[in-house]
């Protein structure tokens, strides 16, 4: 294509309040325009850009034996009712009604579409098993969006949906789903782990999610770098650093308005992990005690799992429930309100809260001062050891740009999408889920593939193969001989971008390694009275010069490798 045909709306600056690289150069190099907080157009470039993660989607799916449909993005309300879904889903679901006065919202996801799909056209164990997909229109009113095109408000989603007669059947497909996952993300040249994650509002009971790895991810992901064990922080189990037992004797010791962690170490001079910090929560109208060592974080996620949602409880409701002032809390005699404490404080004595104002104790011990239930409820750190093989954690920030799940028989129980097995008895449907967020990939590719001058792609998902730059158009002959490698190198397949603007050389080469089309072929005028032309590799910045008389042929080889 030539770029006079073609809108790319450079800028010199990058917007106001990008903080994520990928937001920024996606802006400055002509991708994408924001119309409004979490909607962005797809200009030219972009929208090339997407289409050819999608036709790579298409071909996984295709290829695993998936069938490709289309639903509708307004859903009547009552099938989200089925499901709980309707109330459980929060701000993030858009609702409207229609002319008259029906409950409708806009898709989230398609879950209770396409199993409602299923319920009224599955009849029997033969029709069995089923892989549908759609590359559609997601529309969620994020609390945060942000990060350009990373969070939206609308988005394309590739879903998948699998339906099968058993377990085994299940677990067929996910596979299925998780290798052609490493082939997609592969492909697309993304940096990425696949790691254990929270079934979460989808239900069932096994997850995976793809994360890429990036300073702009808003997830975080443990990996070991021993046994390969790989988990996203919400679910990352973790032995924290190991404390030697000090086998204290009991004993109270006054300690005058000193309530945090700190001020109680400061005050007796003890390590912060030989204390426990006892956080009184209140789970729907229950009040729970989780405990965690003095030195660790309570993961909110993880206690979340064990308890459902939950606050912290007030200054004065913890006044009112354990009789005791916030800051000197402690494990012991709380009758029969639940404890929760995390694993590492098992073993070991240490000092809590004295459960009377101005006072703690040193010498507390489990199973002896306090009988909780066990369970890792603390954050895991990198400097923690693997619980499945005492290797070293890697902590890394990461985009979630896809995921895999189990649903089981959630949805298909609840919108009676069942079967008739070969013994004439009627089962639910057993079902899978599997989502790419085509936009994330191509935020990430530019947050793991950029430098100070712009955009490096991946050659497999840029707007363009190479791009043909004339520095000077006045140099007739120079300019004739770009057409004429455009056209050819065109016939051989490529996609080619040719700059035919009347441009400083300057401006051009700078807008080359903005837009970063993986190839540029560069006709300056020195050169071409030398009859050769330049090749550079926007990646590795070499720069292969090459006669012109033999030159797409020779650019032809150079892109091959
Ligand atoms: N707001 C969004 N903007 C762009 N892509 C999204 C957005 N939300 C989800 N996706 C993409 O769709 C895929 C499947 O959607 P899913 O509902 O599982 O995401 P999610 O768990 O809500 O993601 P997140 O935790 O980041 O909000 C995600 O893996 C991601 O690639
Ligand atoms: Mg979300
Ligand atoms: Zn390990």
């Amino acid at each position: 294509m030539r770029y006079s045909n073609l809108f790319i709306p450079t800028l010199r600056d990058d917007p106001a309040e990008a903080e994520a690289i990928s937001h920024k150069l996606l802006v400055r190099a002509g991708y994408v325009r924001q119309l409004a907080a979490g909607l962005y157009i797809y200009l030219p470039l972009g929208l090339r850009v997407l289409q050819r993660i999608n036709a790579v989607l298409k071909e996984e799916m295709d290829e695993l034996g998936a069938q490709e449909v289309s639903m509708p993005i307004l859903h009547p309300a009552e099938i989200w009712q089925q499901t709980g879904r309707w109330s459980e889903i929060g701000d993030e679901m858009f609702r409207l009604k229609d002319r008259g006065e029906r409950d409708m919202c806009l898709a989230m996801t398609h879950e209770e579409i396409i199993t409602w799909l299923a319920a009224h056209e599955i009849r029997s164990y033969r029709d069995l098993p089923q892989v549908w997909y759609q590359i559609q229109t997601k529309l969620r009113d994020e609390a945060r969006p942000k990060s350009g095109i990373l969070r939206t408000r609308e988005f394309i989603m590739k879903d998948s949906y699998s339906f099968d007669r058993d377990e085994a059947g299940l677990e067929k497909n996910y596979k299925l789903h998780s290798d052609a996952y490493h082939r997609i993300f592969s492909r697309c040249g993304i940096h990425f782990y696949q790691v254990e994650s929270d079934p979460g509002m989808m239900g069932g009971a096994t997850a995976h999610e793809f994360m890429a790895t990036s300073p702009a991810g808003e997830d975080k992901i443990a990996l070991c770098t021993g046994c390969g064990y790989q988990a996203n922080l919400e679910m990352a189990e973790s032995r924290p650093q190991y404390i030697e037992d000090q086998n204290w004797q009991k004993e109270e010791i006054n300690t005058p308005h000193k309530r945090t962690i700190k001020e109680v170490t400061n005050f007796m001079k003890t390590a912060p992990e030989y204390f426990i910090k006892s956080v009184l929560i209140i789970a729907d109208t229950t009040p729970v005690l989780a405990l965690v060592r003095g030195d660790q974080e309570l993961h909110e996620h993880k206690l979340t799992r064990l308890v459902g949602a939950f606050r912290p409880a007030s200054k004065d409701e913890v006044k009112n429930i354990l009789g005791v002032e916030a800051g000197f809390i402690g494990p012991m005699c709380h009758g029969d309100i639940k404890l929760i404490a995390d694993l590492c404080l098992k073993e070991g004595t240490y000092i809590a809260g004295a459960n009377k104002a101005h006072y703690h104790i040193k010498g507390i011990r489990s199973g002896e001062d306090f009988e909780p239930e066990w369970a890792d409820i603390h954050t895991a750190r990198a400097e923690d050891r693997c619980v499945k093989c005492g290797e070293g954690l890697k902590i890394e920030s990461a985009i979630e740009i896809g995921n895999i799940f189990k649903l089981g028989t959630k949805y298909s129980s609840a919108l009676e999408a069942v079967y008739l097995d070969e013994d004439g008895s009627s089962k639910p449907i057993i079902m899978g889920s599997y989502g790419i967020g085509p936009a994330r990939i191509m935020a990430s590719a530019v947050e793991q593939g950029n430098d100070k001058n712009g955009i490096i792609w991946p050659e497999s998902i840029a707007p363009f193969d190479l791009e043909v730059l004339p520095l000077n158009m006045k140099n007739i002959e120079a300019v004739q001989l770009a057409e004429s490698l455009y056209l050819e190198l065109s016939k051989l397949g490529y996609e080619v971008l040719l700059d035919n603007r009347d441009e400083r050389a300057g401006v051009k080469l700078k807008d080359a390694d903005l837009i970063g089309i993986p190839w540029q072929v560069v006709i300056g005028d020195r050169g071409f009275k030398e009859k050769k032309l330049e090749i550079k590799n926007r990646k590795t910045g070499e720069v292969k010069k090459l006669s012109i008389d033999t030159a797409s042929q020779a650019i032809d080889e150079t892109v091959r490798g």
